[in-house]
């Protein structure tokens, strides 16, 4: 199997590999653009440590789903040094503690047990509403917030209008921008030169430690925080419902503790800023695409009637807003290269040999590029998906666009069904358009995105308007009177 050619790829340096040549930007679009030299399996190596990019649905399906790699890369200082190798996203596919976590998840997150949720879901897509009629610029830390907020009431139980919220998210996001460094290949040296970490922390430049001993603060406190919330809740007289709750009170043991605690952290981690980032996607796409924003207004108003919010009951009668969802998911896809997966053991692919120890990218940008509609992939353009507009629809970002395999994300279903509520809800109640200079121009076709394992459109400006003054009155009805329900809800706890 060692004289296998390993797959093409660039040329390595002596020691450092292709170090220098992963792309800090726009990763996933680099490798994408690669085919051409290398082609849809691509080989790399920073440091000693190896790197195989598939950039084809087909190649990422066979290899992760039908073979099955389905172990994760840890990286030192973000699984050993900062203890995040206990979590679910971390955790070894063979590992007892996975198979756990897994199950809790998907007790918690399947497509019935989601149903539930949408309560919560719909309150909180109001409240951002009703926040946006004020402060409309303000929508990026608002959208923040009510994603937060869902996965956090639907986890722990913690209500969605509530100072606890605010606080547990500004932690979460300080935590999810040390995971999304942490993750990339090369963030840390000494997760290519693992002895680093057994030189003393009193060494001077020497980092490392320092790094990891506030990670681990950040991380723990996340983890713990709301976990002690819902301790406290459960032995109230009317505790709230919450996965964790629901678990604590089933199941005994210190070691199914962990595990919830574990799971619960992970689902709260993993679940928030995806689905801000994909909705940050679409209000781009609808300032960007007016034309598409009012075909999607036209059908909401046609079927759920002028100006009304949306409800999950109605999704099956709106194809042009299933196919603008897709459309979103495809365009900039949030996870750009996936989560990693791993080889714990030597194959052999395609004629090439798979080494042991090789971290694999799919490459969903690549996959989401597929020009099977003959409409540009670079257009936004839900037509791709419908088979009245075209002659051969794309392929199907619910796929790809949430992983492969047995790690495969948990939580697409809940994810799925916030992002409809919350972009059915913004069209049908508001018109976004850009938000021009004094020249009468804007500038949104240079959005900065957010670089890491996730990437979203950060800092944009756009116009978001009411669509009329008795729309916005009724919203702030609506959300005085959930603001009330709430507070009385908390002060029978
Ligand atoms: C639009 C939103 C979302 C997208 C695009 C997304 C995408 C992904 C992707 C690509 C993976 C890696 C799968 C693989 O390894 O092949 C993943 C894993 C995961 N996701 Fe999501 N996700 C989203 C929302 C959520 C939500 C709402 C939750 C939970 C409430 C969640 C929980 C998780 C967990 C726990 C994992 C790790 C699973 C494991 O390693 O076994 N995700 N997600």
């Amino acid at each position: 199997m060692h004289q296998l050619p390993l797959p093409p790829g660039p040329k390595k340096k002596p020691i450092i590999g292709n170090l220098f040549d992963i792309p800090l930007v726009d990763t996933a679009k680099v490798f994408a653009e690669w085919k051409s030299l290398y082609g849809d399996i691509i080989y790399l190596e920073a440091l000693h440590q190896r790197i195989m990019v598939l950039n084809s649905f087909e190649h990422a399906h066979e290899l992760l789903s039908k073979k099955s790699y389905s172990d994760r890369p840890v990286p030192i200082m973000l699984g050993e040094l900062m203890g995040l190798d206990q979590s679910l996203p971390l955790l070894q596919y063979s590992a007892a503690a996975w198979k756990h976590q897994r199950k809790l998840a998907h007790l918690a997150l399947n497509a019935g047990a989601i149903k539930g949720y949408s309560d919560l879901q719909a309150e909180a897509v109001v409240l951002f509403l009703d926040s946006l009629i004020e402060n409309p610029s303000d929508f990026i830390s608002q959208l923040r917030l009510a994603t937060g907020r869902i996965v956090l009431s639907m986890t722990y139980g913690v209500p969605v209008k509530s100072p606890e919220s605010m606080n547990f998210i500004a932690e979460l996001e300080i935590m999810s921008t040390i995971i999304d460094k942490g993750m990339m290949p090369g963030a840390y040296l000494v997760d290519a030169l693992p002895w680093l970490r057994y030189i003393p922390s009193w060494v001077p430049f020497n980092n490392i430690h320092a790094i990891a001993t506030e990670g681990r603060k950040r991380i723990l406190r996340v983890i713990e925080l709301p976990f002690e919330y819902v301790k406290q809740q459960v032995s109230s007289p009317s505790p709230n419902i919450s996965f964790t709750a629901t678990c604590l009170q089933a199941e005994g043991g210190a070691d199914m503790e962990h595990h919830i605690r574990w799971a619960a952290g992970s689902m709260y981690g993993a679940g928030s800023e995806t689905t801000m980032g994909t909705i940050l996607a679409f209000i781009l796409a609808m300032a960007l695409y007016p034309d598409i924003q009012t075909k999607i207004r036209t059908e909401l108003d046609r079927v759920v009637g002028h100006g009304q919010l949306p409800t999950l009951d109605d999704r099956s009668r709106l194809p042009y807003v299933n196919a603008a969802i897709k459309e979103t998911m495809r365009w900039n896809p949030v996870a750009p290269l996936g989560l990693p997966h791993f080889t714990i053991e030597e194959d052999v692919y395609q004629g090439f040999r798979v080494a042991k120890g090789t971290i694999v990218f799919p490459n969903i940008w690549a996959i989401s590029r597929d020009n099977i509609s003959g409409i540009s992939p670079d257009e936004f353009a839900p037509e791709r998906f419908l088979d009245a507009c075209v002659q051969r629809t794309a392929l199907d970002p619910y796929s790809y666009a949430f992983g492969f395999g047995r790690r495969k994300c948990p939580g697409k279903f809940l994810a799925d069904n916030s992002v409809f509520l919350f972009v059915t809800g913004l069209v049908s109640t508001f018109v976004i358009s850009p938000a021009v200079g004094s020249d009468g121009r804007h500038s949104l076709l240079r959005t900065p995105f957010r670089q890491g394992l996730a990437r979203f459109p950060e800092s944009f400006q756009v116009c978001i308007l009411p669509r009329s003054e008795q729309l916005a009155a009724e919203l702030q009805a609506r959300a005085r009177e959930m603001s009330k329900n709430g507070d009385e809800c908390r002060s029978n706890l």
